[in-house]
């Protein structure tokens, strides 16, 4: 199976393969095949048990102990351009095997699922001030599922192509493509997790990929027999972006309404921007407004979180002053050490 990897309709090139094997053999080759196929399904579970093997996280640096299991590794996602997706998998912490699959995406889009979902929100650990080692996060998602974090698309935190046009030529088509030849990969290597109620989450631009990838999802069973599908039960999205018109306007009347910015600056701001549905491509001047005036007003506080403490005594975390004051101030979850 793992020779399908870059498919993301796969019945359709398995049977494309088949039909090329047939050409080119003789009957006695096609006996010796089918045994040779089924050697190689012997032979997968030999491989999908070594490389789960193989991505097994043994601790991380500083990590405090735990009982759950924890793999990271990559999956193929196209085999010709030579495209692999990055993935951190925390097992659920009591009873894995009673817990949902849930994958996570971060947005950007170029943002690390790693470094942002995992390390700073829903992981099983925050990074303790200094950063040299970790502390256990008490609202981890892997106390009510088996949580994936998947870096996409490739050019994405570890994610990566062997093709450098990939990085240029990107696109939430072939980013969702990629993401579902993800998922139907990562089954064939974690096969004891087919059937599972499985679940796609996300935020900010996974507006954009979780919907997209359901759908593809979706589609793609309807063609498949009931017992190859994916047991996909439904998708959460937080702080998505769905349509950048009422994003606009949304974010605008929030900050207004919340006193973060002036009269002045919100008047002006309805002036140059002009929000429309037609053309939701923002002027030069409008993005000045939009994004650097209305920050310099509200100052350093985190937009997506107004009333999260900002830090008081900067001097706690010694050499990593600045960029900690950075991600204090704007991370929620660091809210706790303020
Ligand atoms: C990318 O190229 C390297 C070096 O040839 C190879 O080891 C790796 O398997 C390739 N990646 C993929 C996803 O094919
Ligand atoms: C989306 O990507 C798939 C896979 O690469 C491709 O087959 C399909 O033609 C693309 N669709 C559009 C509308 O570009
Ligand atoms: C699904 O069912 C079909 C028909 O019974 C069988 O040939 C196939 O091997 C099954 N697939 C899996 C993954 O069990
Ligand atoms: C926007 O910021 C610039 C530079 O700080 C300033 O000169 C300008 O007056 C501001 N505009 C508004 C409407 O506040
Ligand atoms: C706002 O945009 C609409 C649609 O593009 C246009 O008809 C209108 O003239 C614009 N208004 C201003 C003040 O630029
Ligand atoms: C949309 O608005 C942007 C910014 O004002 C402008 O540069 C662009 O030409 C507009 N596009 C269309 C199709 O009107
Ligand atoms: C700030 O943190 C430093 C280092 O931990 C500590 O020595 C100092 O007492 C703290 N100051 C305040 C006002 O809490």
């Amino acid at each position: 199976m793992r020779s399908l990897d870059s498919s993301p309709v796969w019945p359709l090139l398995m049977a494309v393969v088949a039909a090329s094997i047939v050409i080119t053999i003789s009957p006695a080759q096609a006996v010796r095949n089918a045994e040779s196929v089924l050697r190689r399904e012997t032979l997968d579970s030999t491989t999908w048990k070594a490389e789960q093997e193989a991505d097994k996280v043994v601790a991380l640096p500083g990590q405090p102990p735990v009982d759950f299991d924890m793999y990271a590794g990559y999956v193929t996602v196209d085999k010709e351009a030579g495209r692999a997706h990055y993935y951190y998998f925390v097992e659920a912490a009591e009873e894995p095997e009673k817990k949902p699959l849930v994958f996570w995406f971060n947005g950007g889009p170029g943002c690390s699922s790693i470094a942002w979902g995992f390390g700073e929100e829903l992981g099983p650990f925050f990074i303790n001030p200094g950063g040299k080692d970790l502390r256990l996060n008490p609202n981890a998602g892997n106390r009510v599922a088996n949580v994936l974090f998947v870096e996409s698309p490739a050019g994405v935190g570890f994610s990566y192509s062997n093709t450098s046009n990939d990085l240029v030529e990107v696109g939430d088509n072939r980013t969702a493509h990629d993401n579902y030849a993800f998922v139907v990969n990562w089954f064939e290597r974690f096969p004891q997790y087919k059937g599972r109620p499985f679940y796609l989450s996300g935020e900010s631009y996974a507006g954009f990929y979780v919907p997209q990838l359901g759908k593809l999802i979706y589609e793609n069973n309807k063609k498949l027999p009931v017992n190859e599908t994916i047991n996909f039960k439904g998708f959460m999205v937080g702080n998505p972006i769905i349509e950048r018109y009422f994003e606009y306007w949304g974010q605008l009347d929030y900050f207004y309404h919340h006193a973060m910015i002036s009269d002045e600056l919100y008047k002006q701001i309805k002036i140059v921007c002009n929000f429309t549905r037609e053309n939701q491509t923002l002027s030069i001047p409008c993005q000045y407004l939009l994004y650097l005036n209305t920050s310099q007003e509200y100052g350093i506080i985190d937009h997506y979180s107004i009333f999260t403490p900002t830090c008081s005594n900067l001097t706690a975390y010694g050499g990593h002053q600045k960029q900690f004051s950075q991600v204090c101030l704007t991370r929620s979850s660091y809210s706790s050490i303020s």
